[in-house]
C-alpha cells in the first residue's frame, strides 16, 4: 500500500544487522530491495535519505565476545567493518551507516528513555529473573535456555526462534538452564523497569490502520494487538549497552536502543551533509522501514509506542520481506543453513548485480524464497543474459559496426509511448513495494526491444535502405537508454557500463526517468560494446551446489548429533592373506589409569583370555575417563610388535572408530568371552 507523497523527501531505513556474525544472503533479502526502492525513488526525482547501521548491543554479542575472549567492542567493530564492506560491494549505498554504540545513539536513547520516564510511561516492578547458582549471575536473554510457555518448543532467551516466534519476557521460559555452564537455573526476584505498552493499545490500533507498507506487517501486528498487549520489560542486567538512567547495574534492552539507531543515523547523516533530520522525526516527511518478516512485532508494536510516548513522528510504512530458505530450511547461521555473501558468492567471481536481480525478481517481496543455485542460473541466463543483455549487445554491436555513431532518424511515437507506459507501471509497482512486478515490467520492455529489432530486420535494411535502417537502430538505442535507466536500480554496476556504451557521459546514477524519452543524439560516437551479462555455465553452478549441499549435510548431521565425517582416500587393495596376518581378539578392560607424563595416553590392562592380562597403552585419554573404561569389551590387535610409549610398554592396540573430535572403541554386539578371535 502506498501512502508516500511524491513531493516530500523520504527517509528509508533498513533493519540493523547484529554485528555478531558475517553477512549472508538472508540479510540481502531486505537490504537489496530497500536499495532498489531508494534508487527507484531517486530516478523518479524524489529526494531520499537511506540509513542503516550495526546493532551492537544485546546478550548474544556479550556471550560471543566472552567465548572468543575479546571485548564486545572489539567484536562489534570487526563485524561492523565487515557489513559496511559487504554492503558497498553489493551496491547497497547508505547515506549513513553507524553503530548503535555511537555516542549519537547513546545520547538519543538516553533522551528518549528520560522522556518516557518523565511522562510516567516507565515503572519499576519486582520480577523473577533466571539466575544461575553455579555461575552466580543473573541470566538475561540468550544466557538462559528452556521451553517456550506458549508452544512448548525449545527456546533461547527473549524469542521462541524455533517455535511460535513470540517475543519472550524475562521469567517466561519454563525449565530454565544456564547457557554458560549448562546447569539448571532458578528464578530469583529482582527489580526491573517496564514500559506501559498496554496504555498504547488504542493508539496502536489506529496507527496500524493507516500504516503503509506491506500487508503482512500490518496484519500480523493487528492480530497480536487484538490478542494481548502486556507491559514490556526494558532493562537488563548487563554492562554492555546503553545505561538505564540512574541505575549503574542496568542497561536498556537492546530492542529499545536498536530502533532509536534509525534516528541517530539520520542525525549522523544530517551532521555530515548539513541536512535536516527533524523533518523526518519531528516533521511530516515520510519514513519507510524495510525489515525482515521476523521483526514485525518490534517495528509495529514496541517502536511506534516508544515514538508516540516520546513525542516523535511515526513511520509511514513498514515493508517486511519474506524469509529466505535454503533447501527448505530457514536460513540460520548458528545452525549452518546459510549462504555467505563473501565466501559463497562474491569470492567465486559472481557479479553483485546477478544476485540483486535474482533476489528482487524471484517472487513477491513478502513471500518466502527458497534459495536455489539452479533457479538463480535459470533466471540469469534466461532473463538478464537472454533478454536484456541480448537486446543491448546485439543492437549496440550492429549500430557500432554499421554506423559507428548514433544514426539519424525520428523516434517512433509508439516507442515513446511504450517507454512512458513502462516507466509509469514501474513507478507504480515500486510505490506499492511490488518489486518483482517492477522487474518483470522493465524486462518486458527489453523483450519489446528484441521484437522491434527482429521484426524490423535492420540486417536486411542496411543493404537496401541505410536511412531506414538508421531509424530502426536509433529507436533501438532510445529503448536501450530507457532500459538502462529502468534497470539501474536493480543492476547498477552493469548499467553504469551500458550507459557509456550508448555514448552518454553523465552519471547514470544521477539521471532520472524523465531523461528516458529525451531523444538520443544523432552523431554521438559509439565504441565497440562489450558483453554485459555472461551465461552461467552448468559446471560453475554444480560446483556451487556441491558447496551448499556439503554445508547442509554437515548442518543436518550436527543437528542429529553426528559430526561431519571427512571421507579419507581409500587405501590400496590387499589380499586376504594380508588381512589374515592380523591377530585380533576380544578383550575386557580390567584396569585403566592415566600416564602421568602424557595428556593423551592411558595405561590399560586387558583380559584377552590368557592367564595374565595384556598391558596396552592407548591414546584415548582425551576421549575417555579411565573409570569409564573398566569393564568395556574391546577388540585388540594382539600381534603388533611391542613398543614403549612414555616409558611404558604397549603389547597390543585397541581398535576404534575415529571421526576427528570423537573417537569410539570397537566392541562386539553380543557379549563374547575374552580371547574370542575376530576374522
Ligand atoms: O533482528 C535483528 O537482526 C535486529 N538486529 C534488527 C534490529 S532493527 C532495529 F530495530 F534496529
Ligand atoms: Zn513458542
Amino acid at each position: 500500500m502506498s501512502n508516500i507523497p511524491s513531493d516530500k523527501a523520504v527517509l528509508v531505513t533498513c533493519g540493523l544487522p547484529y554485528a555478531n556474525g558475517k553477512a549472508h544472503v538472508g540479510h540481502l533479502r531486505t537490504y537489496i530491495p530497500a536499495d532498489i526502492f531508494v534508487r527507484s525513488l531517486q530516478k523518479n526525482s524524489q529526494e531520499t535519505t537511506f540509513v542503516c547501521g550495526s546493532d551492537t548491543h544485546g546478550t548474544p554479542i556479550v556471550v560471543n565476545a566472552e567465548e572468543l575472549g575479546i571485548t564486545p567492542k572489539e567484536l562489534v567493530q570487526q563485524y561492523h567493518t565487515h557489513f559496511d564492506e559487504v554492503f558497498k560491494k553489493m551496491g547497497v549505498e547508505f547515506d549513513a551507516f553507524g553503530t548503535t554504540d555511537d555516542d549519537t545513539n547513546h545520547n538519543r536513547t538516553t533522551e528518549i528513555v528520560d522522556k518516557l520516564i518523565e511522562k510516567g510511561y516507565v515503572y519499576p516492578k519486582i520480577i523473577e529473573i533466571a539466575y544461575c547458582p553455579q555461575c552466580d549471575r543473573f541470566l538475561p536473554d540468550r544466557y538462559v535456555a528452556g521451553t517456550c510457555p506458549h508452544c512448548g518448543e525449545k527456546a533461547r532467551g527473549d524469542e521462541c526462534d524455533q517455535g511460535c516466534g513470540k517475543h519472550l519476557e524475562p521469567g517466561e521460559l519454563n525449565e530454565p538452564t544456564c547457557t554458560i555452564c549448562r546447569g539448571p537455573a532458578e528464578y530469583k526476584e529482582q527489580e526491573h523497569f517496564f514500559f506501559k505498552l498496554s496504555e498504547f493499545k488504542d493508539f496502536l490500533m489506529e496507527h496500524l490502520e493507516n500504516l503503509g507498507g506491506t500487508l503482512n506487517a500490518r496484519n500480523y501486528a493487528m492480530g497480536w494487538i487484538k490478542q494481548e498487549l502486556t507491559d514490556w520489560c526494558i532493562t537488563r542486567n548487563l554492562e554492555w549497552g546503553v545505561r538505564f538512567p540512574g541505575h549503574d547495574d542496568l542497561v536498556v534492552y537492546v530492542w529499545v536502543d536498536a530502533p532509536i539507531g534509525y534516528m541517530a543515523f539520520t542525525e549522523q547523516w544530517a551532521e555530515k551533509t548539513g541536512g535536516d533530520w527533524e523533518k523526518f522525526w519531528k516533521g511530516d516527511c515520510p519514513i519507510v522501514h524495510f525489515i525482515g518478516g521476523d521483526i514485525i512485532y518490534h517495528h509495529c508494536i514496541f517502536w511506534p509506542a516508544m515514538l508516540k510516548g516520546a513525542d516523535y513522528s511515526q513511520a509511514s510504512a513498514v515493508v517486511a520481506s519474506g524469509m529466505l530458505k535454503i533447501e527448505d530450511k530457514t536460513f540460520s547461521k548458528s545452525r549452518g543453513y546459510v549462504v555467505w555473501v563473501e565466501e559463497d558468492y562474491l569470492d567465486h567471481g559472481f557479479h553483485p548485480d546477478l544476485l540483486r536481480y535474482y533476489l528482487v525478481s524471484y517472487t513477491s517481496h513478502t513471500k518466502e524464497v527458497n534459495f536455489s543455485w539452479k533457479i538463480f542460473q535459470d533466471k540469469i541466463n534466461t532473463e538478464l543474459v537472454g533478454v536484456l543483455g541480448n537486446f543491448l549487445y546485439r543492437n549496440l554491436l550492429f549500430a557500432f559496426k554499421n554506423f559507428g555513431e548514433i544514426p539519424d532518424g525520428d523516434i517512433d511515437p509508439e516507442v515513446i509511448e511504450k517507454i512512458n507506459s513502462t516507466i509509469e507501471e514501474v513507478v507504480r509497482a515500486n510505490s506499492e513495494y511490488e518489486f518483482k512486478k517492477a522487474a518483470d515490467t522493465a524486462m518486458a520492455l527489453a523483450s519489446y526491444g528484441n521484437s522491434y529489432f527482429q521484426s524490423n530486420e535492420p540486417w536486411k535494411l542496411i543493404k537496401e535502405d541505410k536511412d531506414a535502417c538508421g531509424k530502426v537502430v536509433k529507436n533501438c538505442i532510445q529503448l536501450a537508454k530507457a532500459l538502462i535507466l529502468l534497470f539501474e536500480p536493480m543492476t547498477p554496476g552493469s548499467m553504469e557500463v551500458a550507459w557509456k556504451q550508448i555514448g552518454m557521459d553523465s552519471d547514470v546514477h544521477e539521471v532520472t526517468y524523465e531523461e528516458a524519452t529525451v531523444p538520443v543524439v544523432s552523431g554521438t560516437k559509439l565504441e565497440k560494446p562489450g558483453i554485459l551479462f555472461t551465461k552461467l555455465e552448468d559446471d560453475k553452478i554444480n560446483e556451487m551446489e556441491a558447496i551448499s549441499s556439503k554445508r547442509i549435510k554437515a548442518a543436518m548431521a550436527k543437528e542429529a548429533g553426528i559430526e561431519e565425517v571427512e571421507i579419507m582416500e581409500y587405501k590400496d587393495e590387499i589380499e586376504y592373506d594380508d588381512f589374515a596376518k592380523l591377530d585380533i581378539r576380544v578383550g575386557k578392560i580390567v584396569t585403566a589409569e592415566k600416564i602421568k607424563k602424557s595428556k593423551k595416553l592411558l595405561r590399560l590392562e586387558v583380559d584377552i583370555g590368557d592367564e595374565e592380562p595384556r598391558q596396552v597403552v592407548a591414546g584415548l585419554a582425551e576421549y575417555y575417563d579411565p573409570e569409564e573404561m573398566v569393564g568395556k569389551i574391546v577388540n585388540v590387535l594382539v600381534n603388533l610388535k611391542p613398543v614403549k610409549l612414555c616409558g611404558v610398554e604397549s603389547q597390543g592396540m585397541l581398535l576404534a572408530a575415529d571421526a576427528g573430535e570423537r573417537v569410539s572403541l570397537l566392541s562386539t554386539d553380543k557379549e563374547m568371552g575374552p580371547g574370542s578371535c575376530i576374522r
